[in-house]
């Protein structure tokens, strides 16, 4: 039997006066629920997140310490689309990192809480399997947990810097306790329904990982041969001139293998910039720190187009401008940071002398990189339905009973009428939820309080009670 809930997404639910009914609304809902299934998080039938195949090719892993299990990386998933991670309800990660378009953004700069973005968003393929460890376009995020949670409080993103008149991270947790959604999953990933941006951070990067293409044509011939030297059976004459080109170094072909490394493509870890050191929408200004782009796979879509603009400035429209680049690298004195395997004997930008045609063998090869599967799986699509609710089924709470506090006591316990809830600590808050996660009622006590049972049907309760002290117990309640 399913345990239904569907949630309304917290900050729209008050907006609309005639949902202020909440049995009609909840009607309403659940009547929305089934007409869009595809939007059920089902708790009892999970998504693979944790168990995806990963050919044995491919050997880094930067998973270090948060392996993916499929609960965590399904909270991950609801965090990743959910607008209430910004400061006006309006901005989810998803707003700058399409699915459709590889998670990454047709946008040049892309648009947050407080106005444009300075750099283009990358995509998100694979970075489990980056051999640089480091994010973004300049490397300046640690790990990819430390990543998560810096755009939430990037004041033009999504806006809780906690400067500037900004809310903090921790108004967001207080605004994210109060989403019964929230309670459920949270207690369904970690074991009990505390929020921390430690949880949320290793929810998302959880996530993020388990997003994965290696269903790509390169993938398929590689499966063949297992040598990126050989040509691929599954690969025209003119891609397997590309991948010829591109793994080879300059004297036999363009060196682009040097940097992003096959077969994942990810950046080496020690490189320069590639010559690219505008910055987008600020003419005349240079920026050396752009090292780090992201795996060159899926730049394009299955339809043959660019999923985005190219480069952290946005600035290249084709795969061919690209190849143009390379060929013919600017010579800016500028550029102090220029990568030296992009630099001639002389210390001089290279110039390959490519002809057109082993451009076009270039770009062939480039679009052979791109999957199909991350574009449309559901695992990783949106959550929340159109009016912005979630629904929720299955699943049990996953709060576990402190087994012997001897601070908290409910007596009785089963309650027939009311529940005497005691602690030796002073002040504290109560929550309680119904078995589904729905909260029934919430209050402040100081020492003691008395919970009213008596209208509430026979059942398994949750008391979630936290001490001024930032203790956090669970008790069960049984109703009789
Ligand atoms: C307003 C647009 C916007 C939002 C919202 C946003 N991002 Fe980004 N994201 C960007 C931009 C722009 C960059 C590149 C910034 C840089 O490198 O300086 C980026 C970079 C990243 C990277 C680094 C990828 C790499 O290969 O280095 C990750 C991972 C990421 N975002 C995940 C997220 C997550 C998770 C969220 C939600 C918590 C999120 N983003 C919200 C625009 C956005
Ligand atoms: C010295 C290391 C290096 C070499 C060699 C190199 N690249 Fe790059 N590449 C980079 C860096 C660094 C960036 C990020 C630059 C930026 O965003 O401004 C990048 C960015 C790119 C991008 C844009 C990625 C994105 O998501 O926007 C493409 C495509 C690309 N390179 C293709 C190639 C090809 C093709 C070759 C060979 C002709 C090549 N690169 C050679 C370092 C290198």
């Amino acid at each position: 039997m399913f345990k239904r809930a569907c949630f309304p997404r917290a900050n729209h639910f008050q907006e609309r006066p005639f949902m202020k009914n909440k049995l009609i609304s909840s009607l309403l809902l659940l009547a929305l629920g089934s007409v869009l299934m595809s939007a059920t998080i089902d708790l009892d039938n999970l998504f693979n997140y944790a168990n995806q195949d990963i050919p044995d090719y491919i050997s880094n892993d930067n998973t270090d310490g948060n392996p993916i299990n499929d609960k965590a990386a399904t909270l991950g998933r609801v965090l990743f689309y959910d607008k209430n991670l910004s400061s006006d309800g309006t901005i989810a990660c998803a707003s700058c990192h399409h699915q459709d378009r590889a998670f990454g953004d047709p946008n040049v700069q892309s648009i947050g809480v407080n106005g444009l973005t300075a750099r283009h968003s990358p995509r998100l393929v694979n970075t489990r399997f980056s051999r640089e460890v480091h994010f973004f376009w300049d490397e300046r995020a640690e790990t990819l947990e430390a990543q998560t949670t810096m755009p939430i409080q990037d004041h033009v993103e999504m806006g809780y810097s906690g400067a500037n008149g900004d809310p903090s991270i921790e108004n967001l947790i207080n605004h994210l306790e109060g989403i019964e959604y929230y309670n459920t999953l949270f207690g369904f990933a970690f074991g009990d329904t505390e929020i921390t941006e430690n949880r949320m951070q290793l929810a998302l990067a959880q996530f993020l990982r388990s997003i994965q293409s290696f269903d790509s044509r390169f993938d398929e011939g590689f499966m063949q041969v297992s040598n990126t030297s050989e040509p691929f059976p599954n690969f025209t004459d003119q891609e397997n001139r590309g991948k010829h080109l591109f793994i080879n170094t300059p004297d036999a072909g363009t060196g682009c293998a040097d940097c992003h490394n096959p077969p994942e493509f990810s950046i080496g870890i020690h490189s320069q910039n590639n010559g690219v050191i505008t910055v987008a929408g600020i003419p005349g200004e240079i920026d050396l720190t752009i090292t780090n782009p992201p795996s060159l796979r899926n730049l394009v879509n299955p339809d043959g187009s660019l999923n985005s603009p190219l480069m952290h400035d946005g600035s290249f429209t084709s795969l061919l401008e690209v190849i143009n680049h390379y060929n013919n690298i600017p010579n800016n004195p500028a550029n102090t940071n220029l990568d030296t395997r992009l630099t001639d004997v002389n210390g001089e930008p290279q110039q390959l002398n490519l002809t057109e045609g082993q451009k076009q063998d270039l770009v062939a090869f480039l679009k052979t990189l791109s999957g199909t599967d991350i574009y449309t799986n559901e695992k990783w699509s949106d959550p929340f339905n159109p009016d912005g609710s979630i629904n929720i089924i299955g699943g049990t709470l996953g709060i576990s009973e402190e087994s012997l506090n001897p601070f908290i006591s409910v007596t009785p316990n089963p309650v027939i009428h009311n529940a005497t809830i005691e602690t030796n600590l002073g002040h504290f808050k109560i929550w309680v939820y119904d078995n589904t996660g729905k909260l029934l009622f919430q209050k402040q006590a100081n020492k003691q309080t008395i919970l009213d049972f008596s209208s509430i049907a026979t059942g398994l309760y949750f008391a979630k009670i936290t001490t001024e002290n930032g203790m956090q117990i669970t008790k069960r309640i049984l109703k009789k």
